[in-house]
Parts: C-alpha cells; sequence; structure tokens
C-alpha cells in the first residue's frame, strides 16, 4: 500500500477553537499538512456536538460553520499543502443532550424526529454516533432505531473502546446480535491510533471485516493523527486487499456520495 493515495479520514477534531481538539488556526493548519503528507486527500472533520466530556460544552452551530468556511478557503487556496475539507459532526449517542451537557447519568432519550436536525457527514444523511465506554446493546438499538426513524443513518463511532462491547465481542454475540435486532446493515468507524497500536478490539473489527472507515479521531497537538501507521498496519493484517482499499477511502467515498 505504499503508493496508495487518496485515504479519507472520517473523524478528526481539527477544525479549531469549536471543542477540544485544536485550538488555533495555526495547529488545524499543521496537523491538516501532516495529513495530506500521510497520503489523506480527503478530511472530514467532525466537531463534538454536545459531549458531556467538554469543559465550556461545544461551539454553537453558527461559529462553527463560519470557522468551517474559513478553514475550507484556506486549505483549498493550497490544495497541494492541504487536504479536501468536509464538514461533519460528531454526536453524543445521547443526541438529545445540549451543547452544554456535561455529564451525570448516561440516561438515554430517544430523539424526537422533528427536534433533530444534524450536521451530517458532508450533507449527506450520515451522522457519526460516539458511544459512551459502557452503553448497553438495548440502548444502543433504541439509539440507532431512533436516528433511523428521524431519517438518518449512523455511523459508529470507534466502538472498540467500548468495554461493553469489548466484554461481548469477547464471546463473538455482539455485533451479529447487534445486526440481527437492528436489522440492517451496522456501519463502523475504527481508530486509526487503536490500529496503529494493535489494540486487540481494533484487530478484531478489522479482522472480522466490520469495520467500514478509518478516523484519526485527531485533536491536534492533544492527539496527533496517525492515519498513515495505521495503514501500516492494516497491510500486515488484511489479506484481502480490496477490502483494505475499501475501508482506507472507498466506503467513505461512497458515503460521502450519498447526498441527502
Ligand atoms: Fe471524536
Amino acid at each position: 500500500m505504499k503508493d496508495k493515495k487518496g485515504y479519507i479520514d472520517m473523524h478528526s477534531h481539527l477544525l479549531w477553537g469549536v471543542d477540544d481538539g485544536a485550538k488555533t488556526e495555526d495547529e488545524s493548519l499543521y496537523y491538516l499538512h501532516d495529513l495530506k503528507c500521510q497520503g489523506v486527500d480527503t478530511a472530514v472533520l467532525t466537531p463534538h456536538m454536545n459531549s458531556p466530556y467538554i469543559l465550556g460544552g461545544c461551539a454553537d452551530e453558527e461559529t462553527l460553520r463560519r470557522r468551517f468556511a474559513e478553514l475550507k478557503d484556506v486549505c483549498e487556496k493550497d490544495s497541494e499543502k492541504y487536504p479536501k475539507l468536509i464538514l461533519g459532526s460528531e454526536y453524543h449517542y445521547d443526541i438529545r443532550c445540549d451543547k452544554n451537557y456535561r455529564g451525570g447519568s448516561d440516561t438515554l432519550y430517544t430523539i424526537e424526529p422533528a427536534d433533530f436536525h444534524p450536521i451530517t457527514m458532508g450533507q449527506t444523511d450520515w451522522v457519526l454516533l460516539e458511544l459512551p465506554w459502557d452503553i448497553s446493546m438495548f440502548d444502543l438499538l433504541i439509539t440507532l432505531k431512533s436516528v433511523a426513524r428521524a431519517g438518518y443513518r449512523a455511523i459508529l463511532a470507534h466502538p472498540e473502546k467500548c468495554i461493553t462491547i469489548e466484554y461481548e465481542v469477547l464471546k463473538s454475540s455482539f455485533m451479529s446480535k447487534l445486526r440481527k435486532y437492528y436489522g440492517r446493515k451496522i456501519y463502523v468507524q475504527n481508530e486509526a491510533w487503536d490500529i496503529a497500536n494493535n489494540y486487540e478490539m481494533a484487530r478484531w473489527f478489522v479482522k472480522n471485516k466490520i469495520t467500514t472507515v478509518i478516523g484519526t479521531d485527531s485533536h491536534g497537538e492533544h492527539r496527533p493523527p496517525v492515519f498513515n501507521k495505521a495503514v501500516q498496519r492494516l497491510d500486515e493484517i488484511v489479506e484481502d486487499k480490496d477490502y483494505l482499499s475499501a475501508i482506507l477511502s472507498k466506503n467513505a467515498e461512497t458515503i460521502l456520495k450519498c447526498v441527502k
């Protein structure tokens, strides 16, 4: 895969000053250039919209869209140096918690379709859904069905970090049960860092061909992108090179072309 170009990073916090990711425009540009050097031609910027983990809350949508337009403009003027930028977002599974939600219980509320107007992945009908580390099968199913009822489709963000999934996966049952009860394909984004560091759960998703796309989840200086290291590791563990190509770019291309 050494000569492969055109990777798509489906998850990052490199839009500066809107969440716990990059803090300045310089920091954004530094790591976006880093991504480009790693072979990433398209980066979907996915700021937290309602994370319970961010002190001070997340930026309002207007600020976020304005800052994205400014950053995109800078990158488009030097496309040799920077990847193409697409605006997405990351929603905590409890989508009804607002941008100032600061924790407490992770009680699930079903989404009222009329109340849900997400910033989607590149103006498609896809939303990136962050799961709490201990989400139950029941909560996840309700969330997926609620998102579907609102007219959207979910990509699960780095489910390898969820200990409940890990526990069930060790019994090889969580994902198959989820598919069965949900009745549709499950779309999964696994994290480049987890793959690069040979994290067992990330390997499990890849080896069982459950991974749909890869994202760095880079937070800038706090968590630099390691897309190229993940590619090297994937090249070692994935025998089916068509599948490898799919998760590095083709699946993301298909998702991003699906305009709502
Ligand atoms: Fe994230």
